[in-house]
């Protein structure tokens, strides 16, 4: 996936620009971290360093902070093309050491474009497939083109998603190009940046332009161009936006990880979320109109953001209208028309998978709404009607405080739906937090119980099936544990042939359907099964066996919000007690760009 930032300054340079590019790194670092890089450069000379390793391991080997110049480029990557190694970290450089490039993305073409060059001599270094890059504006450069044309001509050349950053010495410009990969601008005084997200930006500058794809150009420390590939020009600045985030939301001010920092803060995003989007009832009625009218609504989205679309789903399939969940990488199974509304769902609004899926429904005609977790990312940027959670920014790898600020988000759209009264959203932010005191002890005597096991299950009824779902990833991608959710009466048609004595299952419970659950219950007992329950609205045991944890809800609607807490908390102490960093699963990165 990768993070790339660059930063062109004409105050701040050297050690000041140094640590700004560190500090913006360390930000990306949730989307890859097998190795990290720098460039610097002034007006007479380019130099790189970069490292295998987190950015951490790089700061301590290359002392990056005695790097000297006025413009910086930073990659933190998540290999795809060449293992892990120095020489495969980015950014990389041509022959003649004065163009250097980062790259998000990947060069379809470049076992071809590689041998192309070679045989006009030029010589590579790393396994990559980024170094072509370098090469093609080498190699057009010789040719004479202006350095920009030869950008462009480079560009040009690959084929596949990306987004690139490349400077050349002795000129102040970093160029870019963004192709369905993540790039921002941020303008700051004397300064502007351009990075893989937002939120790596906010320590700088709220002033931020989205980038749209197949557009290029460049950034000084005073000015921003671009142009479509198609050579139209672009108006950046009528894209401005003003960010409203609390950069300090970036950093763990004192919590022993993001993870548990971001659980704490959720009752906090629910509340901002809900009173964020009633506040623009104009633009909310707008979505709801569409979707209200819609012959059916499509809910695309991945992983976590699924789940909490699954829930939007049930609620209003329950009242006859036509809901069809799709997960975005499969998209291409549903025929969409004009007369289809298309909800995405995505925090961080640059999924690879929902961005083309979205795209590709938009491009039939159908209208699209988006519930995204910043301003001016790809997804809100190409969709009819954007909506925002206000969850701030999460860092943690696994989503918890994105997932409940969605799901109090979809049950306020959901509501306005159905026609039903809002008060009970009132509610909302207190079932969180007191949901989260109620549980966290229990959840980490869960945890710690479950984190010597290899496999378990989550079984729920109605909602509680997408809850035992998310419940289910949470534990997969932190703790490692093998885990599979089913609805509970699904289990009796298969799963229940791998119980056995002391295998753990954990049911969630709604308070919709206790007296079936309860006999699914009894059915994993008579197996000797380890049986836990996280119940929200009605009490589920029946005997003192079963650990249970109990969260008092005032509306039977609110159990999902009252649900996530334990389940992201059972999760988290699983991960603490087999001794993982639950912010940095591996294989995973925060933001998916790749297909
Ligand atoms: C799980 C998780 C992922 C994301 C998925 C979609 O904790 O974070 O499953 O939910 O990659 O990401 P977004 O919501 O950014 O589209």
């Amino acid at each position: 996936m990768c993070g790339i930032i660059g930063v062109a300054s004409i105050g701040a340079k050297d050690a000041a620009l140094a640590n700004i590019t560190l500090d913006a790194l360390k930000s990306l670092e949730y989307r890859g971290y097998d190795s990290v890089g720098m460039a610097s450069m002034d007006s007479s000379h380019l130099e790189v360093r970069k490292a295998a390793g987190n950015v951490e391991k790089f700061e301590r080997l290359k002392n990056p902070l005695n790097m000297k110049g006025n413009i910086f480029l930073g990659h933190t990557r998540w290999a795809t093309h060449g293992e892990p190694n120095d020489i495969n970290a980015h950014p990389h450089l041509d022959c003649t050491g004065e163009i250097a490039v980062i790259h998000n993305g990947t060069v379809l073409n470049f076992l071809e474009l590689k041998q192309d060059l070679i045989a006009k001599g030029h010589r590579f270094v790393s396994d990559t497939d980024t170094e072509v890059i370098a090469h093609l504006i080498e190699h057009y450069r010789k040719l004479g083109m202006d350095n920009f044309t030869a950008f462009k001509q480079a560009i040009f050349s690959i084929q596949g998603d990306h987004a690139v950053l490349a400077i050349i010495k002795g000129d102040n410009r970093i160029f870019f190009s963004k192709k369905n990969n993540p790039l921002v601008i941020g303008l700051g005084d004397d300064m502007n940046l351009i990075s893989s997200d937002v939120w790596s930006l906010v320590k700088v500058t709220n002033r931020t332009i989205t980038i749209g794809d197949d557009e290029l150009g460049y950034i000084t420390a005073t000015s921003v161009y671009a142009e479509k590939i198609t050579g139209e020009k672009v108006n950046l600045t009528s894209r401005l936006i003003i960010q409203q985030i609390d950069s300090s939301a970036t950093s763990l001010q004192g919590y022993e990880s993001f993870m548990m920092k971001e659980i704490r803060e959720s009752w906090g995003a629910v509340r901002d979320t809900i009173v964020g989007l009633m506040n623009d009832m104009e633009k909310l009625g707008k979505a709801v109109k569409a979707m209200d009218k819609a012959r059916r609504i499509l809910v695309v989205a991945a992983g976590t953001s699924y789940h909490a679309g699954l829930i939007f789903a049930s609620r209003l399939m329950r009242t006859g209208k036509t809901v069809i969940p799709v997960i975005a990488s499969e998209y291409e199974n549903v025929k969409a028309g004009g007369e289809d509304v298309v909800l995405v769902i995505s925090q961080s609004g640059e999924t690879m998978d929902s961005l083309l899926a979205m795209k590709s429904f938009k491009n039939s005609g159908s209208f699209v709404v988006s519930l995204t977790n910043t301003l001016g990312n790809s997804i809100s940027y190409y969709s009819d009607i954007a909506l925002h959670t206000r969850a701030g920014p999460e860092i943690g790898v696994a989503a918890t405080k994105t997932f409940t600020s969605q799901v109090g988000a979809l049950l306020l759209i959901s509501s306005l739906m159905i026609g039903e009264n809002l008060d009970y959203l009132k509610e909302a932010e207190s079932t969180v937090s007191s949901s989260f005191s109620k549980s966290i002890g229990y959840a980490e005597k869960i945890g710690v119980d479950v984190s010597k096991k290899q496999s378990l299950y989550y079984l729920g009824k109605g909602l509680g099936v997408p809850m035992a779902m998310e419940g289910a990833l949470k534990i997969k991608e932190i703790a490692y544990i093998h885990a599979e959710a089913y609805p509970a009466g699904e289990s009796k048609h298969g799963p229940i042939a791998l119980v056995e004595k002391d295998f753990p299952v954990i049911f969630v419970n709604t308070g919709e359907h206790v007296d079936e659950l309860r006999n699914n219950l009894k059915e994993m007992q008579s197996r000797k099964a380890r049986v836990y329950v996280v119940s929200a609205g009605s009490e589920l045991r029946s005997d003192q066996e079963v650990t249970e944890i109990m969260i008092d809800i005032n509306d039977a609607r609110l159990a999902p919000l009252a649900l996530a807490p334990p389940l992201q908390l059972i999760a988290y102490y699983a991960a603490k007690e087999r001794g993982l960093n639950p912010d940095r699963p591996r294989n995973l990165a925060k933001t998916v760009t790749v297909r």
